[in-house]
């Protein structure tokens, strides 16, 4: 095999940054896989926008199945968002026996379990790196690097919108309505922006990190959930006087009496390290029985960023097919801390 063909669905915020990120790197992915990695189709729902040149104009679709029934492709590449059609692109693609990548954490927390199922029985792979704090190597840390220890706990900034805009109205005196506007105009924010600031979209990431963290299955509505609406006129001023900064924190942890999730905006001093993570950064700490403690920090949300997971996805992706094609791979363990109930 000379050449991957992806399927690109969605051509937003995420999936301009793959298809720039995948031209602009071509040599290098061509060095480290020796393939030509090349979209082929590119799905979107307004054909008329002006796109990005670095495409062929003749990639384009707005008929999702046109791209779910090529059998020429080799990934298909979910980053259209939403729930209902996107879980069913997952689905599909799955079932015609192709390499998934996602970054969708809505499908992944609500579906997660049964998507990386049909993956193991399929013998495919679904990456979904980017639906957890965007640019940073977070499920992959808890899939692999820390796979040999056993986790207790992990608290962290999970949602760029939000911690961007609570930046703002800290340092900048900016009012919520313009730094939501702001965080919105980045391509920080959801489609619908209430599941940033509502906390939604954080509850979904802390889903899907405690149930790799603890190998169990944790739904959505186990975890305690409160928006930034929960803060009150003057909170900020009087956590600044205070020496505290207002952050929207998730946690989760387990002990004897079982796993408890939160999302909520809280006070944090200001020597604690999640306080000076600002903008669209985010932070996590995870606390592990043998490692102890350790923080992995960088950007949350954002075209480039983002899309970096996405591609390391693609990338993995690639070895796989590449291995299969070679006859030597054996489909990777990798979903078996998700589907396995928890043994202790
Ligand atoms: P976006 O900017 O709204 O882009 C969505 C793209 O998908 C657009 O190109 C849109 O077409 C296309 N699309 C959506 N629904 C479609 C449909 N039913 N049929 C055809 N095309 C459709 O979204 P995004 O910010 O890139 O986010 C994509 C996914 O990545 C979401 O799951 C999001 O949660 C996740 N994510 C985003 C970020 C971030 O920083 N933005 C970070 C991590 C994860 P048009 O261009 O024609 O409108
Ligand atoms: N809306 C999300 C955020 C995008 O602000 O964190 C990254 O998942």
């Amino acid at each position: 095999k000379n050449e991957i063909s992806i399927g690109l669905l969605g051509l937003g915020t995420v999936g301009s940054g793959v298809a720039k990120i995948l031209q602009q790197h071509q040599q290098d992915l061509h060095h480290k896989l020796g393939v030509q990695v090349s979209i082929k189709k590119v799905l979107v729902r307004n054909n008329n926008k002006e796109r990005l040149s670095i495409l062929d104009p003749n990639v384009f679709t707005t008929d999702i199945d046109e791209i779910l029934n090529d059998s020429s492709l080799d990934i298909i590449v979910e980053v259209m968002g939403g729930m209902g059609e996107a879980k069913r692109a997952i689905e599909e693609a799955l079932k015609a026996g192709k390499q998934v990548v996602t970054a969708n954490k809505d499908v992944m927390a609500e579906y997660g379990h049964d998507l990386l199922k049909l993956a193991d029985e399929q013998k495919c792979d679904l990456f979904y790196e980017a639906s957890v704090a965007g640019g940073i190597p977070i499920i992959r840390t808890l899939e692999d690097g820390l796979a040999s220890d056993r986790i207790s706990s992990l608290m962290g900034i999970v949602n760029g919108t939000t911690n961007f805009i609570l930046t703002k109205m800290k340092k900048e005196n900016m009012s919520y309505e313009k730094a939501l506007a702001e965080a919105t105009k980045l391509g920080y924010a959801e489609a619908d922006p209430s599941a940033d600031v509502d906390g939604l979209d954080a509850a979904r990431k802390m889903v899907i990190l405690s149930s790799l963290a603890f190998s169990t299955e944790v739904h959505i509505d186990d975890v305690l959930v409160r928006g930034m609406s929960e803060i009150q006129d003057g909170d900020l001023e009087m956590a600044n006087n205070f020496g505290y900064t207002m952050k929207m924190v998730g946690s989760s942890k387990k002990d004897e009496d079982g796993i408890e999730v939160a999302v909520e905006p809280i006070f944090l001093a200001n020597s604690h390290p999640l306080a000076s993570v600002n903008n669209e950064f985010n932070a996590v700490y995870i606390y592990g029985d043998a490692v102890g403690e350790t923080m992995l920090y960088g950007p949350g949300a954002g075209s480039l960023p983002t899309a970096t997971s996405v591609v390391s996805d693609i990338i993995a992706a690639c070895r796989n097919l590449l291995l299969e094609v070679n006859g030597k791979r054996v489909h990777s363990a990798q979903h078996e801390r998700v589907i396995k109930p928890e043994s202790s």
